[in-house]
């Protein structure tokens, strides 16, 4: 099961973690990014995803010396795990993050499926779903938000990446081949629970944006790692979040007090999250490792 992977924005926030977690399950990663990250037994290559040259260069190209040894070539990439972006509003310009995330994941998607490699997991956002960047306050059209939202934000970022589901899903009913795209909620890092969430627990508001939503960022690890074990779903979205909420307060509560007469679609658990991830406890078998509770205390 192991598989040779290239991993685009392995060096960030979020990259850093799930790499790690590829490598324990026994897959080769290569990190694509634009500067490198440093771990056992990772590759790096500095390459910038808005040059679809270097896009095609970099999955046609060996990974190692170890890799000119056998003397039949460069070996075939089996997955293209695409992280890589500008990852919010507010950093650069809106054009730009416009720019370098729409035709970073056009490069990074045409050359995997141009080149042969037959699985892309992609990174997408909560963001999506338009509350995050928003103007003002705004309510979700219903809850729990699930895959088959119509999502509209308001932002470039979110526009971003629904423009980049909507490029793998053109490429994937071209090829046939699986591209699954991840919306990622708020990654946490371990070291983030004691120095961020007794703050969210005291001021439960400011996670309003977020739907309340959280993913630890090693359970981000296992959710790629099922997507590349999970094969012949073609084109897939995913909520990539934890079971709960990252709050004290019950589901219930948290309707009533930040999302008040917004429709709620199905009965909720007690504390289950409001940017749901059913789809990928069900049909990935997604199993939460890293519930905050463990963490940290209210
Ligand atoms: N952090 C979150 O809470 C969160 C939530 C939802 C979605 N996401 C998405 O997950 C992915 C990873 O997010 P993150 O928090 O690790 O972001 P990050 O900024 O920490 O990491 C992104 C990486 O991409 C690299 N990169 C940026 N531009 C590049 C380019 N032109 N060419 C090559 N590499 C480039 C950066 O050097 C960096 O290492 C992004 O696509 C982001 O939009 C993140």
């Amino acid at each position: 099961m192991a598989k040779r992977i290239l991993f685009t924005g392995g060096s960030g926030k979020a990259g850093k973690h799930v790499i790690p977690y590829l490598v324990d399950q026994g897959h080769h990663v290569v990190n694509v990014d634009l500067v490198p990250l440093v771990h056992p037994g990772v590759d790096n290559l500095i390459a910038d995803i808005t040059d679809s040259g270097q896009m095609f260069n970099a999955m046609s190209a060996y990974a190692n010396f170890d890799e000119l040894e056998p003397g039949t070539g460069v070996p075939a990439y089996d997955a293209v795990v695409h992280f890589a972006a500008v990852p919010r509003i507010l950093i650069n310009p809106d054009n730009e993050t416009f720019r370098v995330n729409t035709m970073g994941t056009y490069n990074v998607i045409e050359a995997a499926v141009k080149l042969g490699i037959k699985k892309i997991v992609l990174a997408s956002s909560e963001t999506t779903y338009g509350l995050c960047f928003s103007d003002g306050q705004v309510n979700p059209k219903s809850l729990p938000l699930e895959e088959d939202y119509d999502v509209d934000p308001m932002d470039s970022y979110g526009l971003s990446k629904v423009l980049n589901e909507k490029t793998a899903r053109t490429f994937q009913r071209r090829s046939g081949i699986d591209i699954y795209a991840l919306r990622i909620g708020n990654v946490i890092e371990p070291h983030e629970y004691t120095e961020l969430f007794p703050g969210y627990f005291e001021n439960p508001e400011v996670r309003r944006r977020n739907a309340f939503c959280y993913i630890d960022a090693r359970d981000l690890g296992q959710i790629v790692d099922l997507c590349l074990k999970k094969d012949g779903l073609g084109y897939q979205v995913f909520n990539a979040g934890n079971d709960t909420n990252g709050a004290i307060l019950t589901s219930q509560q948290l309707i009533e007090r930040f999302f008040p007469g917004t429709p709620v679609t199905r009965t909720l658990g007690e504390h289950e999250a409001l940017f749901s991830n059913r789809k990928i406890r069900d049909v990935l078998g997604f199993k939460e490792q890293h519930d905050w509770r463990q963490y940290v205390k209210p």
